[in-house]
């Protein structure tokens, strides 16, 4: 099988870390080069990045020579994947696109664009499938991390779905390793989040909506979210009461969610979980410390009462929420011949 050959910007982050780690040793995708800012650029990997994640630097990356972001550095790669700041991404992936090059990007500007597919690959890897008509290079954007973890765990139930009520509890990694003093919330919480509660809304109802060329028709359901920054370091969390069309047994809802699996599993694609919900009858579950898997979503505290369904959902924000999709992405997009 052909190799597909990548390139990470912003690989010395936390996201950039973890596509870094995914991609060692993978099957069917190759690293061709790093890029860090511009400070770093020349340096090896390995003697300048900030190692945060579990386990150590891969041995193949140690000795790679960080580029610099711009396009004549990525010439031989098939998929730049970007894990930038959002206000540095948006001009640098604009000059990666009109260079001619393909991009995945986790960084928020464009996600909404209705020529841009926004995947969340369990749950909408369909919208791919308009990649098929486009003549020049292509812009796949990753959701926001939240936005990832709540359509995966309330994908089986979407057309059900009638309105959303969600409280988030985010970790801090989800600012990125600069992103949030201790002092701001070591023994605190903070109930504001800037700009994510109307990202989770939007972005939530295009991935369930369904997407044309050059268009997307959203979902359609009101999504009312609060969201708030919460001293833990992995693992966002999100309780959720859905409002359905009918009343449902918990047992119903229960295996609809244990039960789901979409063409990642059926591909039998190497970053795809096998359940890619996992629902814990455990009372007090699920909790990032005890109960968080990097690509499936744990759910608990399900229960239903009358149309409303209660669940409180909890995915990694680095793997589920950002790295993992841009791996599964591209391993979608072999699996089903658009790469
Ligand atoms: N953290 C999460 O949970 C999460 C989840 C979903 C999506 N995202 C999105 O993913 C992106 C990355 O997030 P992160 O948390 O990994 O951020 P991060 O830890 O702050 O890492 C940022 C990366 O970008 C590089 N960079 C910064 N300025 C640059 C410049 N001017 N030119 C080139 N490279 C530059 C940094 O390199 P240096 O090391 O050299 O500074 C670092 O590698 C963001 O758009 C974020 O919104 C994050």
């Amino acid at each position: 099988m052909d190799k597909v050959r990548v390139s990470i910007l912003g690989s010395t982050g936390l996201v950039g870390q973890w596509m870094v780690k995914l991609l060692a040793n993978h099957p069917f995708i190759e690293v061709a080069a790093l890029s860090a800012s511009p400070g770093k650029v020349g340096q090896r990997y390995g003697d300048v990045v900030k190692w945060f994640i579990e386990g150590d630097v891969p041995e193949y990356a140690r000795g790679i020579r960080l580029v610099s972001t711009d396009p004549a550095d990525h010439r031989n790669v098939d998929v730049v994947l970007s894990a930038l700041p959002n206000e540095v991404a948006e001009p640098v992936e604009a000059r990666l696109l009109e260079a001619g090059l393909n991009v995945i990007s986790n960084a928020s500007p464009r996600r909404m664009d209705p020529n841009v597919p926004l995947i969340n690959p369990e749950v909408n890897w369909q919208h791919l499938e308009v990649l098929r008509d486009f003549k020049g290079p292509w812009l796949v954007k990753n959701p926001n991390c939240t936005s990832a973890i709540i359509t995966l765990a309330i994908k089986p139930l979407a057309d059900h779905i009638r309105e959303l009520y969600i409280t988030t509890l985010q970790a801090v990694s989800g600012a990125g390793y600069l992103g949030l003093s201790y002092l701001a919330i070591e023994g605190n919480v903070i109930p504001f989040i800037k700009g994510e509660e109307d990202k989770i809304a939007a972005e939530s109802n295009k991935m369930l909506g369904a997407m044309g060329r050059g268009e997307f028709t959203p979902w359609g359901r009101p999504v009312r979210v609060t969201s708030i920054r919460v001293p833990v370091r992995y693992g966002h969390m999100a309780s959720i009461f859905a409002v359905m069309d009918r009343e449902y047994d918990v047992s119903e809802v229960k295996q609809a969610l244990s039960g789901f699996r979409s063409l990642p599993q059926e591909a039998n694609l190497p970053t795809a979980p096998p359940r890619p919900i996992i629902v814990l009858d455990r009372q007090d579950a699920p909790q990032p410390a005890k109960d968080l898997d990097h690509m499936a979503v744990t759910v608990g505290r399900l229960s239903t009462s009358g149309r409303v369904v209660r669940m409180v959902a909890l995915g990694d924000n680095l793997v589920r929420g950002a790295a993992g999709i841009t791996v599964l992405t591209l391993e979608v997009m072999k699996a089903i011949k658009l790469l």
